[in-house]
Protein backbone atom coordinates (compact mmCIF):
# COMPACT_ATOMS: atom_id res chain seq x y z
CA UNK A 1 0.00 0.00 0.00
CA UNK A 2 1.85 2.77 -1.08
CA UNK A 3 0.98 6.55 0.88
CA UNK A 4 1.64 9.80 -0.63
CA UNK A 5 2.50 12.52 1.14
CA UNK A 6 2.27 15.85 -0.85
CA UNK A 7 4.06 18.95 0.39
CA UNK A 8 6.59 16.64 1.85
CA UNK A 9 9.20 19.00 3.12
CA UNK A 10 6.49 21.25 3.76
CA UNK A 11 6.09 22.45 7.77
CA UNK A 12 3.54 19.61 8.54
CA UNK A 13 3.93 16.93 5.22
CA UNK A 14 7.66 16.21 6.34
CA UNK A 15 6.92 15.57 10.15
CA UNK A 16 4.00 12.88 8.66
CA UNK A 17 6.75 11.33 6.86
CA UNK A 18 8.70 10.80 10.16
CA UNK A 19 5.17 9.90 11.31
CA UNK A 20 4.32 7.20 9.15
CA UNK A 21 8.43 5.75 9.34
CA UNK A 22 7.90 5.75 13.21
CA UNK A 23 4.68 3.54 12.52
CA UNK A 24 6.51 1.09 10.45
CA UNK A 25 5.09 1.91 7.26
CA UNK A 26 7.95 1.19 4.22
CA UNK A 27 6.07 2.03 1.34
CA UNK A 28 6.20 6.17 1.42
CA UNK A 29 6.32 8.37 -1.82
CA UNK A 30 7.20 11.26 -0.84
CA UNK A 31 6.29 14.80 -3.22
CA UNK A 32 8.08 17.87 -3.32
CA UNK A 33 9.48 20.55 -6.23
CA UNK A 34 13.17 19.58 -5.88
CA UNK A 35 14.15 15.81 -4.77
CA UNK A 36 17.60 16.97 -5.02
CA UNK A 37 16.98 19.52 -2.04
CA UNK A 38 14.83 17.17 -0.27
CA UNK A 39 16.92 15.50 2.16
CA UNK A 40 14.31 13.03 3.10
CA UNK A 41 15.16 10.28 5.33
CA UNK A 42 16.67 6.87 3.49
CA UNK A 43 13.96 4.27 2.05
CA UNK A 44 11.38 6.96 1.33
CA UNK A 45 10.53 7.13 -2.51
CA UNK A 46 10.83 10.90 -3.49
CA UNK A 47 9.09 12.13 -6.80
CA UNK A 48 8.89 15.84 -8.44
CA UNK A 49 6.01 17.45 -8.13
CA UNK A 50 3.43 20.05 -6.45
CA UNK A 51 -0.36 20.69 -5.44
CA UNK A 52 -0.73 24.08 -6.73
CA UNK A 53 0.50 22.76 -10.32
CA UNK A 54 -1.69 19.87 -10.75
CA UNK A 55 0.08 18.90 -14.52
CA UNK A 56 2.66 17.36 -12.15
CA UNK A 57 0.63 14.79 -10.62
CA UNK A 58 -0.14 12.10 -12.56
CA UNK A 59 3.38 10.24 -11.72
CA UNK A 60 2.97 10.69 -8.50
CA UNK A 61 -0.48 9.09 -7.93
CA UNK A 62 0.52 6.05 -9.74
CA UNK A 63 -0.04 3.50 -7.14
CA UNK A 64 -1.49 5.45 -4.63
CA UNK A 65 -3.54 3.86 -2.29
CA UNK A 66 -4.14 6.99 0.52
CA UNK A 67 -2.43 10.04 0.42
CA UNK A 68 -1.79 13.80 2.91
CA UNK A 69 -2.92 16.75 1.25
CA UNK A 70 -1.30 19.65 1.57
CA UNK A 71 -3.56 22.60 1.60
CA UNK A 72 -3.59 24.41 -1.76
CA UNK A 73 -7.36 25.57 -2.61
CA UNK A 74 -7.21 27.22 -6.18
CA UNK A 75 -5.88 23.76 -7.03
CA UNK A 76 -8.05 21.19 -4.95
CA UNK A 77 -10.67 20.50 -7.77
CA UNK A 78 -8.41 19.35 -10.22
CA UNK A 79 -6.14 17.46 -7.84
CA UNK A 80 -8.45 15.25 -6.50
CA UNK A 81 -9.84 14.53 -9.72
CA UNK A 82 -6.81 13.27 -10.99
CA UNK A 83 -6.28 10.97 -7.66
CA UNK A 84 -9.62 9.79 -8.30
CA UNK A 85 -9.08 8.79 -12.13
CA UNK A 86 -5.40 7.48 -10.97
CA UNK A 87 -7.05 5.05 -8.25
CA UNK A 88 -6.46 6.74 -4.84
CA UNK A 89 -8.75 5.69 -2.59
CA UNK A 90 -8.49 8.01 0.68
CA UNK A 91 -7.38 11.51 1.13
CA UNK A 92 -6.58 12.79 4.35
CA UNK A 93 -6.27 16.94 4.41
CA UNK A 94 -5.30 19.30 6.34
CA UNK A 95 -8.67 21.68 5.81
CA UNK A 96 -10.90 23.52 7.31
CA UNK A 97 -14.85 23.96 8.41
CA UNK A 98 -16.58 24.11 5.06
CA UNK A 99 -17.69 27.78 5.13
CA UNK A 100 -14.00 28.40 6.27
CA UNK A 101 -11.25 30.00 3.74
CA UNK A 102 -9.61 26.32 3.88
CA UNK A 103 -12.95 24.98 4.01
CA UNK A 104 -12.74 24.73 -0.11
CA UNK A 105 -10.19 21.87 0.64
CA UNK A 106 -12.41 19.67 2.60
CA UNK A 107 -15.45 20.57 0.15
CA UNK A 108 -13.66 19.62 -2.62
CA UNK A 109 -12.45 16.46 -1.33
CA UNK A 110 -15.97 15.32 0.01
CA UNK A 111 -17.18 15.75 -3.59
CA UNK A 112 -14.73 13.63 -5.15
CA UNK A 113 -16.62 10.73 -4.07
CA UNK A 114 -13.14 9.25 -2.56
CA UNK A 115 -13.21 8.97 1.13
CA UNK A 116 -11.71 11.64 3.47
CA UNK A 117 -10.49 12.41 6.93
CA UNK A 118 -10.47 15.83 7.56
CA UNK A 119 -8.07 17.48 10.07
CA UNK A 120 -9.21 21.08 11.35
CA UNK A 121 -7.03 22.52 13.18
CA UNK A 122 -7.22 25.64 15.35
CA UNK A 123 -4.26 27.77 16.37
CA UNK A 124 -0.74 26.58 15.69
CA UNK A 125 2.21 26.84 18.32
CA UNK A 126 4.07 27.21 15.41
CA UNK A 127 2.02 30.74 14.80
CA UNK A 128 4.24 31.78 17.56
CA UNK A 129 7.28 32.18 15.22
CA UNK A 130 5.78 35.42 13.64
CA UNK A 131 7.32 36.85 17.37
CA UNK A 132 10.42 35.82 16.69
CA UNK A 133 12.12 38.79 14.47
CA UNK A 134 11.14 41.11 17.48
CA UNK A 135 11.84 38.94 20.66
CA UNK A 136 15.49 38.97 19.33
CA UNK A 137 15.94 42.61 17.64
CA UNK A 138 14.13 44.42 20.97
CA UNK A 139 13.63 41.75 23.63
CA UNK A 140 9.50 42.49 23.77
CA UNK A 141 6.46 41.45 21.86
CA UNK A 142 4.11 43.98 20.66
CA UNK A 143 0.28 43.19 20.65
CA UNK A 144 -2.90 45.12 22.04
CA UNK A 145 -4.35 42.47 24.06
CA UNK A 146 -1.95 39.95 26.45
CA UNK A 147 -5.15 38.21 28.01
CA UNK A 148 -6.80 37.09 24.28
CA UNK A 149 -6.44 33.64 24.25
CA UNK A 150 -5.84 30.64 22.09
CA UNK A 151 -5.64 26.57 21.91
CA UNK A 152 -2.55 26.10 19.85
CA UNK A 153 -1.56 22.84 19.01
CA UNK A 154 1.89 21.73 17.93
CA UNK A 155 2.38 20.61 14.10
CA UNK A 156 3.83 17.68 15.77
CA UNK A 157 0.55 16.54 16.54
CA UNK A 158 -1.30 16.80 13.83
CA UNK A 159 1.50 15.00 12.01
CA UNK A 160 0.66 12.39 14.12
CA UNK A 161 -2.91 12.32 13.83
CA UNK A 162 -2.72 12.35 9.77
CA UNK A 163 -0.23 9.17 10.04
CA UNK A 164 -2.76 7.46 12.15
CA UNK A 165 -5.61 8.05 9.83
CA UNK A 166 -3.19 7.38 6.84
CA UNK A 167 -2.73 3.68 8.28
CA UNK A 168 -5.96 2.14 8.62
CA UNK A 169 -9.80 3.09 7.96
CA UNK A 170 -10.60 4.14 11.74
CA UNK A 171 -11.08 7.62 10.43
CA UNK A 172 -13.08 7.88 7.61
CA UNK A 173 -15.27 9.98 7.37
CA UNK A 174 -14.01 12.08 10.13
CA UNK A 175 -13.85 15.71 10.59
CA UNK A 176 -11.36 16.14 13.66
CA UNK A 177 -11.16 19.63 15.08
CA UNK A 178 -7.66 19.76 16.26
CA UNK A 179 -6.35 22.05 19.72
CA UNK A 180 -3.60 21.58 21.59
CA UNK A 181 -4.10 20.60 25.60
CA UNK A 182 -4.86 24.04 27.00
CA UNK A 183 -6.32 27.78 26.90
CA UNK A 184 -3.13 30.07 27.31
CA UNK A 185 -3.31 33.99 27.07
CA UNK A 186 -0.65 36.04 24.75
CA UNK A 187 0.91 36.99 27.98
CA UNK A 188 0.98 33.03 29.17
CA UNK A 189 2.62 32.48 25.19
CA UNK A 190 4.98 34.56 25.56
CA UNK A 191 6.04 33.82 29.71
CA UNK A 192 6.85 29.84 28.48
CA UNK A 193 8.62 31.13 25.75
CA UNK A 194 10.67 32.83 27.58
CA UNK A 195 11.17 30.60 30.48
CA UNK A 196 12.67 28.14 27.97
CA UNK A 197 14.69 30.88 26.34
CA UNK A 198 15.92 31.76 29.94
CA UNK A 199 15.38 35.61 29.14
CA UNK A 200 13.01 38.44 29.92
CA UNK A 201 10.92 38.96 27.49
CA UNK A 202 7.96 41.81 27.42
CA UNK A 203 4.87 41.93 26.52
CA UNK A 204 4.24 45.67 25.53
CA UNK A 205 0.81 46.42 25.19
CA UNK A 206 0.43 48.73 21.24
CA UNK A 207 -2.21 50.25 19.09
CA UNK A 208 -3.28 48.65 16.09
CA UNK A 209 -0.57 49.84 14.09
CA UNK A 210 2.60 49.60 16.47
CA UNK A 211 1.12 45.95 16.23
CA UNK A 212 1.17 45.95 12.25
CA UNK A 213 4.24 47.46 12.59
CA UNK A 214 5.77 45.43 14.86
CA UNK A 215 4.82 42.13 12.72
CA UNK A 216 5.52 43.46 9.24
CA UNK A 217 8.93 41.68 9.02
CA UNK A 218 7.68 38.59 9.53
CA UNK A 219 4.10 39.17 8.30
CA UNK A 220 4.90 41.37 5.49
CA UNK A 221 1.25 42.53 3.60
CA UNK A 222 -0.35 40.00 6.08
CA UNK A 223 -0.01 41.44 9.19
CA UNK A 224 -2.97 44.34 9.26
CA UNK A 225 -5.08 41.45 8.00
CA UNK A 226 -3.81 38.91 10.74
CA UNK A 227 -4.00 41.83 13.86
CA UNK A 228 -7.64 42.77 12.59
CA UNK A 229 -8.84 39.62 11.74
CA UNK A 230 -7.14 37.09 14.18
CA UNK A 231 -5.96 38.93 17.17
CA UNK A 232 -8.76 41.45 17.39
CA UNK A 233 -11.69 39.26 18.26
CA UNK A 234 -9.29 36.00 18.90
CA UNK A 235 -11.10 34.36 21.71
CA UNK A 236 -14.14 34.28 19.76
CA UNK A 237 -12.52 32.66 16.88
CA UNK A 238 -11.28 30.46 19.38
CA UNK A 239 -11.73 26.83 19.23
CA UNK A 240 -12.48 25.22 22.92
CA UNK A 241 -9.73 22.96 24.55
CA UNK A 242 -10.95 19.75 22.89
CA UNK A 243 -8.72 15.76 23.52
CA UNK A 244 -9.54 14.86 19.89
CA UNK A 245 -5.75 14.32 19.32
CA UNK A 246 -5.05 12.74 22.37
CA UNK A 247 -7.62 9.67 22.08
CA UNK A 248 -6.30 9.47 18.32
CA UNK A 249 -2.93 9.21 19.60
CA UNK A 250 -3.22 7.66 22.96
CA UNK A 251 -0.70 9.58 24.88
CA UNK A 252 -1.49 13.11 26.00
CA UNK A 253 -1.06 16.01 23.03
CA UNK A 254 2.23 18.17 23.10
CA UNK A 255 1.84 21.77 25.82
CA UNK A 256 3.24 24.48 24.73
CA UNK A 257 5.68 24.43 27.68
CA UNK A 258 6.99 21.38 26.07
CA UNK A 259 6.67 22.37 22.68
CA UNK A 260 8.94 25.48 23.54
CA UNK A 261 11.38 22.88 25.54
CA UNK A 262 12.14 21.05 22.12
CA UNK A 263 11.97 24.15 19.83
CA UNK A 264 12.30 27.87 21.05
CA UNK A 265 15.92 28.35 20.84
CA UNK A 266 15.81 27.05 17.02
CA UNK A 267 13.29 29.61 16.47
CA UNK A 268 13.51 32.69 18.62
CA UNK A 269 17.39 32.08 19.82
CA UNK A 270 20.03 34.75 19.16
CA UNK A 271 21.28 32.67 15.81
CA UNK A 272 18.31 31.42 14.52
CA UNK A 273 17.53 35.04 12.14
CA UNK A 274 18.24 33.29 9.19
CA UNK A 275 15.06 30.97 9.64
CA UNK A 276 12.62 33.62 9.78
N1 LIG B 1 -7.23 25.37 9.95
C1 LIG B 1 -6.08 25.98 9.69
O1 LIG B 1 -5.60 26.81 10.43
C2 LIG B 1 -5.36 25.63 8.47
C3 LIG B 1 -5.90 24.68 7.67
C4 LIG B 1 -5.23 24.33 6.54
C5 LIG B 1 -4.04 24.95 6.24
N2 LIG B 1 -3.52 25.89 7.03
C6 LIG B 1 -2.22 26.50 6.64
O2 LIG B 1 -1.43 25.48 6.08
C7 LIG B 1 -0.09 25.65 6.45
C8 LIG B 1 0.47 24.26 6.61
O3 LIG B 1 1.81 24.37 6.60
P1 LIG B 1 2.75 23.49 5.72
O4 LIG B 1 4.07 24.18 5.65
O5 LIG B 1 2.69 22.12 6.20
O6 LIG B 1 2.09 23.46 4.28
P2 LIG B 1 2.19 24.44 3.11
O7 LIG B 1 2.73 25.75 3.54
O8 LIG B 1 0.91 24.43 2.39
O9 LIG B 1 3.23 23.66 2.17
C9 LIG B 1 4.48 24.13 2.03
C10 LIG B 1 5.21 23.17 1.09
O10 LIG B 1 4.65 23.17 -0.21
C11 LIG B 1 5.69 23.03 -1.18
N3 LIG B 1 5.84 24.11 -2.14
C12 LIG B 1 6.23 23.94 -3.40
N4 LIG B 1 6.29 25.09 -4.07
C13 LIG B 1 5.92 26.03 -3.23
C14 LIG B 1 5.76 27.42 -3.33
N5 LIG B 1 5.96 28.09 -4.47
N6 LIG B 1 5.35 28.10 -2.24
C15 LIG B 1 5.10 27.46 -1.08
N7 LIG B 1 5.22 26.12 -0.94
C16 LIG B 1 5.63 25.41 -1.98
C17 LIG B 1 6.95 22.96 -0.38
O11 LIG B 1 7.21 21.60 -0.14
P3 LIG B 1 8.04 20.74 -1.15
O12 LIG B 1 9.27 21.51 -1.50
O13 LIG B 1 8.32 19.50 -0.42
O14 LIG B 1 7.16 20.56 -2.35
C18 LIG B 1 6.61 23.62 0.90
O15 LIG B 1 7.43 23.23 1.96
C19 LIG B 1 -0.09 26.42 7.73
O16 LIG B 1 0.96 27.31 7.78
C20 LIG B 1 -1.44 27.13 7.73
O17 LIG B 1 -1.32 28.48 7.44
C21 LIG B 1 -4.16 26.25 8.14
Amino acid sequence: MTILVTGATGNIGRKVVDELLARGITDIRALTVDPARAALPAGVAVVRGYVRKPDTLRAAFDGVERMYLAPAPDTVDEVVALARAAGVRHIVDLSGEPDSWWGTVSNAVEASGLVWTHLWPGDFMENTRIWAHQIRETGTVREPDPDAGSTPIAMDDIAAVAAAALTGDDHIGRAYSLTGPEKLTRAQLLAQLASALGREIEFVRATREETIRALTTAMGDTAAWYVDNVLTGLDGITLPVNRVAEEILGRPAMTFAEWAARYASGIFGPDSGQRD
